[in-house]
């Protein structure tokens, strides 16, 4: 069975970056509620025109300028978001195209913020099957296509952002033991009513939206990771000391919070996106991970433990060494 190496990261975000003053001007909120309440300080949002696959295509050119390979052997491109450009091709088809990865294949992934946990299960998985050996995995949202504007409870929370990592067949495997699962019962605490499209470079504003429950997603995130932690933790034959970063879901700095206190997980030992990026679903565990490494608090040799929540509800963890 051939082992996966995570080897490379790279990520992307817009120009536009938007604070929450801009929040306080268009609906009744503080600057002082959505730090409290969630954490979130500033998130970026895409300008017409700009879609999901940018933000990919972005995030992998990030990723080749700070890890120099060539993309020509890459074998598979699995692409997580729920916000693509279209339904249809896929953003990784797209990916393709635009990168010409011509020997890829090219698939996406719909796991919401548990999607990229949930893409390197599936490299791993493909890569020790011997079907794949180089597999550029990424999580990409422009969730500001799908955000209703004029609801205060979840229009605060979502930012847009990609990043890209490469997993490769490597003798020293640096990713461990995976668990994926969802409780689909709670599928309508969290959702997106429809979906974006272009037609000849208009982009159609159809009725979509993310709703949410945010309580009770709230209580379910909090629950459930901390009880599935253990699991994860088991079966990797780690016990939480010997985890030197926790990367978790960023969808609001209390949650991450309270899943620390439920754990025992010191938060000074958290890599989170949520404050500076706000929530990006399927790009904010790599965005978190990315500006870890990046500022050289993650150092060679570190045990890190990511773990995707939401939408689904779905949940997907590993832990890597980098
Ligand atoms: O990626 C996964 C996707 N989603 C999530 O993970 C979301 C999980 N949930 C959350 O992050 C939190 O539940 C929220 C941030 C969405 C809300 O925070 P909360 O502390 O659970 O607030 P709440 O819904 O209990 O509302 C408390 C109060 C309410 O007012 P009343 O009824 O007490 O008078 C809300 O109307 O805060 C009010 N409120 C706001 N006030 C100012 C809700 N949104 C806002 C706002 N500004 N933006």
């Amino acid at each position: 069975m051939a082992n996966a190496r995570l080897t490379a990261i790279g990520m992307a975000v817009p120009r536009k970056k938007v604070p929450n003053a801009y929040f306080e001007s268009i609906i009744d909120t503080t600057d002082e509620w959505i730090v409290s309440r969630t954490g979130i300080k500033t998130r970026y949002h895409v300008e017409e025109g700009e879609f999901t696959s940018d933000l990919c295509v972005r995030a992998v050119e990030d990723l080749v300028e700070k890890y120099p390979t060539s993309l020509e052997d890459v074998d598979m491109i699995l692409v997580s978001t729920v916000t693509p450009d279209q339904p249809m091709p896929s953003m990784a088809c797209r990916v393709q195209h635009r990168l010409h990865m011509s020997r890829a294949g090219a698939l996406d992934i719909y796991a919401a913020c548990a999607g990229f946990s949930y893409g390197i299960v599936v490299a791993k998985g493909l890569i020790a099957g011997g079907l794949h050996k180089k597999i550029l995995v990424i999580g990409a949202e422009t969730l500001s296509k799908v955000t209703d504007f004029s609801d205060r409870t979840s229009c605060v929370l979502f930012g847009d952002g990609a990043g890209a990592v490469l997993i490769e067949a490597d003798p020293t495997g640096n990713i461990g033991a995976c668990i994926t699962g969802a409780s689909g019962e709670g599928g309508s605490d969290l959702y997106i009513s429809g979906y974006a499209s272009t037609i000849d470079g208009h982009e159609l504003k159809m009725n979509r939206c993310i709703v949410q429950n945010g309580r009770r997603v709230f209580k379910w995130a909090v629950t459930t990771v901390a009880a599935e932690i253990k699991n994860l933790l088991a079966k990797n034959n780690l016990t939480l000391g010997e985890i030197d970063w926790f990367v978790p879901h960023s969808a609001n700095l209390r949650i991450i919070e309270a899943i620390c206190n439920e754990t025992g997980f010191s938060m000074d030992k958290v890599l989170e996106s949520v404050v500076d990026f706000g929530n990006t679903s399927s790009a904010s565990i790599p965005i978190a991970l990315y500006n870890g490494i990046q500022s050289g608090k993650v150092k060679h040799g570190d045990r890190i433990m990511l773990f995707g929540f939401g939408g689904g509800l779905a949940y997907a963890g590993t832990i890597i060494t980098w």
